[in-house]
This record gives C-alpha cells, structure tokens and sequence, in this order.
C-alpha cells in the first residue's frame, strides 16, 4: 500500500494560523485535495484535525471515506465508517488491501508518520502566501528524509502543486 501525505502549505511551510485559521487555502487546493482522498478511499488524520474537518461542510464530500483518527484518547467516532488508532503503524492497520491512503496532518501526526518512515509519497499544494508565526507542516519530531523530487502540476492560476517520493 502507498501512504501519502498531502498538505497544503504557505509558501514558508506553515499549514495553519495559531488560531487554526485555514481560510487562505484555495478552492482550488480543497477540490485537487478532496479528489485524491476520495480516489484513495481512506484517510488518516490526527485527532485536533478531525475535530477541525469533520465541522467543516465540505466534509460532507468525504463522508463515504474510510477514517482513522489517530489519538491516545478513547472517544466515540461521528460515524459508523470512522475508526480510533493509538499510533500510527496502527491507523495503517485499518487499510490492509487498500492500494494508497492519504495521510493528511496536522503537523503533529505528520511529524509522527515522517519519523517512523511510513510516508511513500508528499504532495505539497503552495499556496501564495505567508505568514510569521503558525502550525508548521511538520511539528514537535526531529527527522531527516531524502526526497526525489517526481513532478510539479499548477493547479490555479496562482497555486502549485510539488510531487515527492521519500527515499528508502
Ligand atoms: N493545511 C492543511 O492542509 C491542513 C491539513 C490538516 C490540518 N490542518 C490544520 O492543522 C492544525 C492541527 O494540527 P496539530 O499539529 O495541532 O494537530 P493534529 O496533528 O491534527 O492532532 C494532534 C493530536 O493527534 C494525536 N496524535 C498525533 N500524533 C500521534 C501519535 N503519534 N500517537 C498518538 N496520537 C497522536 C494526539 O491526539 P490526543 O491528544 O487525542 O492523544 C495529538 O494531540 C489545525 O489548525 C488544522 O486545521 C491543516
């Protein structure tokens, strides 16, 4: 199975404001986002995100995607087709058969999947803009991944899509 990490960034690699405000990602981002997971069937995010997205109404898009919602936390998921993993490697668990499946923040979960090496491939979208202070796209793990670069797609007029594969 391929495990893809798919975020939206600023330009300075933050993926939300400290208030989590994510309004400045694009339209655009939401769609070529909304179509890989949907595409992948299976999506693992940690457990501030999920309290985040699942308000959100384009959530309803997603609404027939398998879930992991990765916490130490036992709590009850919104939906019979949405699942509680303890770790990583154990969120991973839930898609055995499953050819790819997105992984996609915040920037704790992120860190945790990058300094296992469990992440195949990273799309980044840019988005054209920055700010000083926010939650990184990566947050609280050291790390260190070789990456080869595979493409770059645009996909606004404004936004670029970058491709990588991590390095084994
Ligand atoms: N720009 C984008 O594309 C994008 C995408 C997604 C999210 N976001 C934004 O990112 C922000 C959230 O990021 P965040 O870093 O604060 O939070 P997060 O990564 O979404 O969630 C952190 C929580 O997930 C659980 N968790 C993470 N790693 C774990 C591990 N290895 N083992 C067990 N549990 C683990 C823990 O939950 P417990 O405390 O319950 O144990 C932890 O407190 C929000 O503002 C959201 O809107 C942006």
């Amino acid at each position: 199975m391929k495990v893809i990490l798919y975020m939206a960034i600023t330009a300075n690699g933050f993926i939300a404001k400290n208030d989590d405000d994510t309004s400045w990602i694009s339209k655009e981002e939401w769609n070529s986002y909304s179509l890989a997971t949907q595409t992948a069937g299976g999506l693992i995010i940690g457990h501030r995100t999920y309290d985040i997205l699942t308000k959100q109404p384009e959530f309803s898009e997603l609404k027939d995607v398998k879930l992991a919602v990765v916490s130490e936390k036992k709590f009850k998921t919104l939906s019979p087709n949405q699942f509680v993993a303890s770790s990583p490697k154990k969120a991973l668990e839930f898609f055995e058969g499953y050819k790819e499946v997105i992984v996609a923040g915040g920037g704790t979960l992120n860190a945790s999947f990058l300094a296992e090496n469990l992440i195949d491939e990273i799309y980044l979208d840019v988005e054209p803009i920055i700010f000083g202070k926010g939650i990184p796209v990566f947050k609280g793990k050291d790390f260190e991944l070789k990456l080869e670069f595979l493409g770059q797609k645009k996909i606004a007029d404004n936004e670029i899509q970058l491709h990588y594969k991590v390095v084994r």
